[in-house]
């Protein structure tokens, strides 16, 4: 009998596969918390605890470990080995453990020769260790990128392009790939143009990656906060590379970290799921009060970060005090998060158009930490105490479900705002005016910025300089905003930030040039 020979295609994995992490992952992983202090009864403990009180039906299903959980030592065949002592049953076992109970079993390895605790790299071992994983029963790799050296005369930054993507095709061609997060941009980020170079192929190498510095570990010394806010810093910098199936990941929770008032804590949860980022705890879950589990189990603000149109909330305007962000969900609601940056209670005021929206329309507005609801119209007014966020969840009545894309248009390296400013644009410090905020419509190559101060104006590329014009004069309004973060004129110049907004030859190696826009904004294809 012929037999029917089926080819084994590579499985794609990332945005191109969507399917394979169609949401951000959730779990725990024991890193910020514990450290090198892991062991088999933390996870078996831990596991127990998040079935009894609700965080796996919630959505928490993944349990990930970090560093130090293998010998100094391979095998002689090579293979990676777990630390006995730690783990007396075995990752197998533990792996088989997690599966009956409803989780995934997810580890930690690092592209280089050793791990950042020190322990055995998957250099030159990727393919075997990959196996060993597989085997192990593990779905899930954090794979750290402490110890890369640059070969064969590349740039570092090439270096951690060919290593990831070399994992990248290991991990798609293995018949159940395992989700891959990414660790190689956190290696970048103190280097503005290496670091977007990095993140550029990111997306289409794994799952999820981490972009930033370490969350505070629970005996670091310094502010829990400043370190939470450092890394939602570098996060509202790369909305544009979030799409379904690749997610930005700002680090760990850590919900009993001892430096964060309930205010900060809830605030770091409503912040990550807004941004649609992954939420893995990391902390002492059997002892964490009965208040901080049901904030972790908000179904509301799960539900945000769980949404399938997978956009990272992006800011729409930034002060001294308040960052006000906004993203679209799946339903066609639209997102409102706002936090109070500053030192005291403060109140702001949003109008909805700073959302996108229709100031003739009324709107249900569901405040997702207590579940009520109000009508708006025209405008939000919130008061909030220090370090606080609201997050509200805007339904749009029929016959009122447009939105435009709109928020601030900003040079992530330096910071500041593009402001409208008669006739003219400057790059400004961020004021939260409405010279400051850009709606902008179309899509590719056809995209339209106009400022609300003034709506009937468009920016526009007019003999190497940039104007505000009349948007119906059909000249040089033109732009396409790419993945390198360049917003390309008509002419072919791109904007760049100096006092005066100014147009240059795009170039993937001045920070100037790479700018944030509003979640939703329909990327070019190519390179500027
Ligand atoms: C790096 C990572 C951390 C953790 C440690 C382990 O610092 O960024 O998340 O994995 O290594 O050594």
């Amino acid at each position: 009998m012929a037999l029917l020979m089926v080819p084994l295609l590579p499985v794609q994995a990332s945005v191109e596969n969507p399917s394979l992490l169609p949401s951000p992952p959730m779990g725990f992983n024991n890193w910020a918390r514990f450290e090198c202090d892991l062991n088999e009864t933390l996870f078996t403990e831990t596991a127990q605890s998040m079935l009894s009180r609700g965080l796996l039906e919630a959505g928490y299903n993944r349990l990930n470990l970090d560093d130090c959980w293998m010998q100094h030592d391979r095998a002689a065949n090579g293979s990676l080995q777990w630390d006995t002592t730690k783990f007396p049953n075995g990752i197998p076992w533990l792996a088989n453990y997690a599966h009956e109970l409803g989780f995934h079993l997810g580890i930690y390895e690092d592209a280089g020769n050793a791990t950042c605790g020190g322990y055995p790299g998957s250099y030159q071992h990727e393919q075997q260790d990959a196996d060993t994983f597989a085997s192990w029963g593990i779905d899930y790799l954090k794979l750290d990128g402490c110890n890369v050296y640059a070969e064969d005369g590349r740039l570092l930054r090439d270096e951690y392009k060919y290593l990831y993507s070399e994992w990248h095709k290991i991990l798609s061609d293995m018949s159940k790939p395992l989700i891959f997060s990414e660790s190689a941009p956190a290696y970048f980020c103190t280097n503005e143009t290496d670091w977007t170079r990095v993140m550029d192929w990111i997306p289409y190498n794994g799952e999820l990656a981490r972009h930033s510095d370490d969350i505070l570990v629970y005996s670091g010394a310094g502010s829990a906060w400043e370190s939470i806010m450092t890394n939602y810093g570098y996060q509202v910098q790369l909305v544009r590379y979030q799409q379904p199936g690749y997610y930005n990941d700002p680090d760990f929770l850590i919900p009993d970290h001892p430096g964060l008032t309930e205010d900060e804590k809830k605030s770091h949860f409503a912040l990550w799921a807004s941004f649609g980022a992954p939420l893995i705890i990391s902390a002492y879950i059997p002892a964490l009060p009965e208040e901080v589990i049901t904030f972790l189990k908000n179904k509301d603000l799960i539900d945000v970060d769980q949404d399938e149109l997978a956009q990272q909330a992006a800011l729409v305007t930034r002060d001294f005090n308040f960052d006000v962000l906004t993203r679209s969900l799946t339903n066609g609601d639209r997102l409102l998060t706002v936090l109070n940056r500053g030192n005291s209670t403060a109140t702001t005021t949003i109008p909805v158009t700073h959302l996108g929206l229709d100031s003739s329309c009324k709107y249900r507005a569901r405040d997702l930490w207590t579940s009520t609801v109000k009508t708006i119209k025209d405008s939000v007014e919130v008061t909030l105490d220090t370090h606080a966020t609201y997050v509200y969840r805007i339904t749009p009545p029929r016959g009122c479900t447009k939105t435009t894309p709109t928020g601030m248009i900003f040079n992530t390296a330096s910071g500041r705002c593009l402001t409208a400013s008669s006739g003219k644009a400057t790059f400004s410090s961020c004021d939260a005016t409405d010279s400051q905020v850009w709606a902008v419509s179309g899509s590719g190559s056809k995209l339209t910025l106009s400022p609300l101060s003034d709506t009937s104006k468009c920016l526009a590329s007019k003999d190497g300089s940039v104007l505000l014009v009349a948007c119906d004069s059909g000249s040089g309004t033109s732009w396409s905003h790419f993945i390198t973060g360049h917003l390309k004129s008509g002419s072919g110049d791109c904007l760049v930030d100096s006092v005066r907004a100014s147009l240059r030859t795009c170039d993937q190696n001045v920070a100037g040039q790479i700018m944030g826009l509003p979640s939703g904004v329909q990327l070019a294809t190519g390179a500027a």
